[in-house]
């Protein structure tokens, strides 16, 4: 497994990160062995929601932390706060304060290493977020904190008003939901590829050192995986290929797609299955050719 430093922090995490969102409908003793495949391969990255299976996905890993509590030590656990059920957003003092307390109980520890705001929330009152991570970061429950699913604008106001970066930002990303990449090989266009949807969020992580975590990393467009998926005939041939080459899985190039990018992505992997997660976490040690990695990027498009 290969380290990289998650942001500005002191942070050293795996390059491919757990994703804990679909464990809801495992038992305690299959998170306890996907957990335990992760660390034996070197994943120390968990990544979590209060959303999650409505909060279940958080309280199974701490069924697990509960029997095995040597292994908090080696993990860096991040969780997700902001997305409030019937209500929208919600980033008050309050909800975070809470939130955060609610999460510690949930997964039967004492601190949270990352904490990342959801979703944007139009409303957003950035200088009481602000306060609110000042009390967390003084009570000694949240070590840093990040954003999920911003654009450049509201990682600026972020920094305004905080006086950092967010250490990350968590964003949909993958070969078949490529627009952050897309936008940047298609500049000035008349081409869909060349709609900015993102307000540069790619570049100005890569300016600012803030780490961006790839979601879906393996999903289509509707949500079901491509891998094997018919509706994806050419790129499932060009994957097939060059898993042959590399002596991997599909979906394990489907990550290397990911950690081959400069940046330093470090990409979520929502599998549940330790044999998939085995399998992914080669990706890292795999480094696609340029053309390699073009083939797969351009499956359904054409360059200018
Ligand atoms: N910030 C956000 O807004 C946001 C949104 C969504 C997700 N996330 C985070 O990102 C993580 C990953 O998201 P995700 O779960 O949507 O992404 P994903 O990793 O792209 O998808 C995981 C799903 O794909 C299946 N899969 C993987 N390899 C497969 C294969 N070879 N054949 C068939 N199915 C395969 C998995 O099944 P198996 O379990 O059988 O492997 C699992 O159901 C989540 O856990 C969460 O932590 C963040």
């Amino acid at each position: 497994m290969k380290y990289v430093k998650l942001g500005n922090s002191d942070l050293l995490v795996s390059k491919v990160c757990l994703g804990c969102m679909r464990i809801a409908s495992k038992t305690v003793e299959e998170v306890e062995e996907l957990v335990k495949k992760a660390l034996d391969l070197g994943v120390n990255f968990f990544d979590h929601a209060d959303i999650y299976g409505d909060t279940t996905c958080e309280s199974i890993f701490g069924e697990v932390l509960k029997k095995h509590p040597d292994w908090r030590e080696k993990m860096i656990i991040q969780t997700k706060i902001g997305i409030v059920k019937g209500v929208m957003y919600d980033f008050s003092k309050e909800r975070f304060v809470n939130g955060v307390d609610d999460a510690l109980k949930r997964l039967n520890i004492s601190y949270i290493d990352v904490l990342l705001i959801h979703r944007p929330d139009a409303l957003t009152d950035w200088k009481e977020v602000s306060d609110t991570f000042k009390i967390l970061k003084e009570s000694g429950k949240v070590r840093y904190f990040g954003v999920s699913n911003m654009n450049r604008g509201q990682m600026e106001l972020f920094y305004k008003f905080c006086g950092f970066h967010p250490v990350a930002n968590q964003l949909r990303l993958s070969i078949t939901h490529s627009t952050m990449i897309d936008q940047g090989l298609f500049v000035n266009r008349m081409d869909n590829e060349s709609i900015g949807r993102s307000d540069g969020a790619l570049e100005y992580c890569y300016l600012n050192g803030i780490t961006v975590e790839p979601w879906s990393v393996v999903m289509g467009p509707e949500r079901v995986t491509f891998i094997d998926d018919p509706k994806f005939p050419v790129l499932n041939e060009r994957l097939d290929k060059l898993a042959k080459k590399y002596k991997v899985t599909k979906n394990c190039i489907a990550i290397a797609f990911l950690t081959r990018h400069p940046q330093d992505l470090v990409p979520i992997v929502g599998t549940t299955s330790p044999i998939h997660l085995t399998e992914m976490a080669d990706a890292p040690d795999i480094i696609l050719e340029k053309t390699e990695w073009y083939s797969l990027l351009l499956h359904n498009k054409v360059l200018p």
